[in-house]
């Protein structure tokens, strides 16, 4: 799909790899970016380099996604290209004592914002989309949703979710015309990177927002489902997908040298 005279939304779109979307999404010729985030000061900003508008948006409430959808196309048009893309570090200890956690609150709000927030903007435009022959949605989630994330199972787990419902939403609509991407990245550069310890997400090297951003815009045009701006990623998913046990062997030694290197 051509971004020209589209309009597209981007949760999370305050900072990071979302404000990177929006500024690529703008200078592709975007008609108008749609900057959705709880931090509704940084969203406004964002839409002010990008002659976008912003919305305060918490993407774990449906009632928030359905205010984002129902305003942006009254007020500006359909929505071709939604991006779910906000996301957090839940959880995260890279000691990993108990991978059950002490309660179930990383869990339930990792839950609701990488796989519940997906699941509304579906349900919500889904019925628009199929009504006008098709659309479009990118869904950020991280190479952790293909491979783990060593030191955070709520992290793992609700992104490894968020592929499961992508892959089905893309299956369930395609004949519908309507589009699916996984944006799957390692390390980015940005604050939610920088507030976790160093770990194996950045061995291939840190890439910046505005790279990530780009790759997402070239997997667009070129419709493909996974997006990886990291290409070693697709070698570790066939080392995983050819031979489970020696993966997991693989993945516990890079847990145990994360031990060691916190233990100190
Ligand atoms: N940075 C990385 O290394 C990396 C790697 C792989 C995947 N990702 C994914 O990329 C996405 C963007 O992360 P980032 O690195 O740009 O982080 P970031 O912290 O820079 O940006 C995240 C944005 O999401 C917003 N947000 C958080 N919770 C929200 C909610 N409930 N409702 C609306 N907005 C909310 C924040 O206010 C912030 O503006 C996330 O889904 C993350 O999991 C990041």
């Amino acid at each position: 799909m051509q971004l020209t005279g589209k309009i597209v939304v981007v949760t999370g779109g305050a900072s990071g790899i979302g404000r990177a979307l929006c500024e690529t999404f703008h200078r592709a010729g975007a008609a108008k970016v749609i900057v959705a985030d709880l931090d509704l000061a940084g969203a406004e900003a964002v839409a002010a380099s990008v002659q976008g508008a912003a919305f305060k948006c918490d993407v774990g409430q449906e009632k928030d996604i359905v205010h984002v959808i129902e305003e942006t196309e009254r007020q500006f048009g359909p929505i071709a290209l939604f991006c779910s893309n906000a996301g957090i570090v839940g959880g995260f200890d890279p000691m990993s004592v108990n991978a059950g956690g002490t309660s179930d609150e990383p869990f339930a709000k990792s839950w609701a914002i990488h796989v519940m927030a997906h699941i509304y903007a579906a349900r919500h435009l889904i019925p628009r989309m199929k009504a006008r022959g098709g659309g479009y949605f990118l869904n950020t989630i991280s190479a952790a949703g293909l491979l783990s994330q060593v030191g955070s199972p709520a992290y793992s787990t609700t992104k490894h979710a968020a592929v499961g419902f992508a892959e089905n939403l893309a299956i369930s609509h395609k004949a519908a015309g309507i589009k699916v991407s996984i944006l799957c990245p390692q390390g980015v550069d940005t604050n939610m990177l920088r507030s976790i310890a160093r770990g194996p997400q950045s061995s291939d090297g840190d890439l910046s927002p505005e790279q990530v951003a780009q790759d997402a815009l070239n997997g667009i045009e070129q419709e493909t489902f996974v997006i990886l701006p990291h290409p070693q990623v697709l070698g570790y998913m066939r080392n995983k997908a050819e031979n489970y046990d020696r993966w997991i062997a693989g993945m516990a030694k890079i847990q145990a040298k994360m031990r060691e290197d916190y233990g100190k």
